[in-house]
């Protein structure tokens, strides 16, 4: 269906990076409602996987339902990213992604993410160096540039073309817009115009099957890349292929089955970081499946607090039994309380873009 180099992929829709979220356990859960066939890591530290950082490590844990998978590696140092790479192809990682477009500062000081886009020969060249070292695909992740006066992604992406790279994935906006404003699917657009055959891959505030569509219909992207759609709605990926296929719109899914794939990604967090510690980095997560459970008060303030898979189940049912007064005679919530549709930021009018724009997760990094 899309190909990076010789990586045969079954899904042109794509998991962003988000670093503290797109773990194990949740690429996992993602997976298993369907519909993605790539997934990326959390942004890596190219110099702390040589050092073998256990912190790295555990960013790069994965297991054979985890495939295929790509490693997003972020540092300046040419052959620190190229012996890294090495490492994470013996390891059985699918592909590598370089970071361009983060725009935290602890990156952008030792020249990697957004400080990448604004140095394009130095940038090329770190870029072949790791895509002759590798066998396996090597893409780039970028913003559209610094700011409106520099849009540099449509060069880059053509060096980076040039260098080897297979595939770069566009955030269609700016390191100066952070996540406010609109995604410029004009600005996605003259990237996929600027590479002569390798897939640009659009990103930037799809949160629905019809998001999806409009950025590939106006943005001619080979495909497209969810994050924070996801988090409120693992099913996008799934529902977004049979809309494009179909053209037909998939029913919300049910309460019952929210909970449910709920439940099975405390699981998995519990599997991979121990109960403890994967109830704690659950209580950032559980919020965001609340987002769509209509009134949820209730569940997010005792969710913060849970410790254990015992106690969240606890919750979970004191939740369910409060919701009961929202519900209609079969059970369904009454249409006044359900949460209001979703609308991706390039499908509102822009005012209201600016006002209502997607809630950033926090997370270890306080801007992206
Ligand atoms: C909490 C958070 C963490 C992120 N971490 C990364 C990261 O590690 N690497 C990266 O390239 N982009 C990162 N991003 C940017 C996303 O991959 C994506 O480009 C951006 O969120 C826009 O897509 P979305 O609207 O589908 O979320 C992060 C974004 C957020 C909100």
């Amino acid at each position: 269906m899309i190909r990076f180099g010789s990586l045969e992929l079954k899904s042109n829709l794509f998991l962003s990076p988000l670093a503290g979220y797109t773990n194990l356990p949740f690429r996992l859960a993602v997976r298993e409602v369907g519909g993605l066939d790539l997934a990326t890591t959390d942004l890596v530290n190219a110099r702390s996987l040589l050092e073998k950082n256990p912190k790295a490590f555990k960013l790069i844990e994965t297991c054979s339902a985890d495939r295929p998978l790509a490693v997003q590696l972020f540092g300046s140092v040419p052959e620190e990213m190229r012996d890294a790479a090495l490492m994470l192809e013996a390891r059985g990682i699918s592909s590598i992604d370089i970071n361009m477009g983060c725009p935290v500062k602890k990156v952008c000081r030792v020249g990697g993410g957004s400080a990448m886009m604004t140095e394009l020969d130095k940038t090329a060249a770190l870029v072949r160096g790791m895509v002759d070292a590798v066998k396996i695909p090597v893409t780039a992740k970028m913003r559209l540039g610094w700011d409106d006066e520099n849009i540099t992604a449509p060069d880059l992406a053509r060096a980076l073309e040039d260098a080897g790279a297979a595939a770069i994935f566009v955030h269609g906006r700016t390191r100066e817009q952070g996540f406010a404003g609109t995604v410029n699917l004009l600005g996605i657009r003259k990237v996929v115009e600027a590479v002569r055959h390798i897939p640009v891959i659009g990103n930037g505030d799809v949160i629905t099957p019809q998001a999806a569509k409009k950025m590939f219909d106006e943005t001619g992207c080979a495909g497209v890349s969810i994050g924070r759609g996801a988090f409120y709605n693992p099913w996008i990926f799934l529902h977004a292929r049979h809309f494009m296929e179909t053209g037909e719109l998939l029913p919300e899914p049910s309460f019952d089955e929210r909970v449910r794939v709920m439940c099975r990604h405390l699981n998995l967090m519990v599997e991979v970081f121990g109960e403890e510690h994967g109830c704690r980095m659950f209580r950032k997560v559980a919020p965001w499946y609340a987002k769509r459970f209509g009134p949820s008060s209730v569940f997010n303030k005792r969710v913060v607090l849970v410790s254990s898979r015992a106690e969240f189940h606890e919750i979970l049912q004191a939740y369910i039994r409060w919701r009961e007064q929202f519900l209609d005679e079969h059970g369904d919530l009454q249409p006044r309380y359900c949460p209001g549709p979703m609308v991706a930021s390039f499908m509102r009018e822009p005012a209201s873009a600016t006002r209502e724009s997607i809630p950033v997760p926090k997370g270890p990094v306080e801007v992206w």
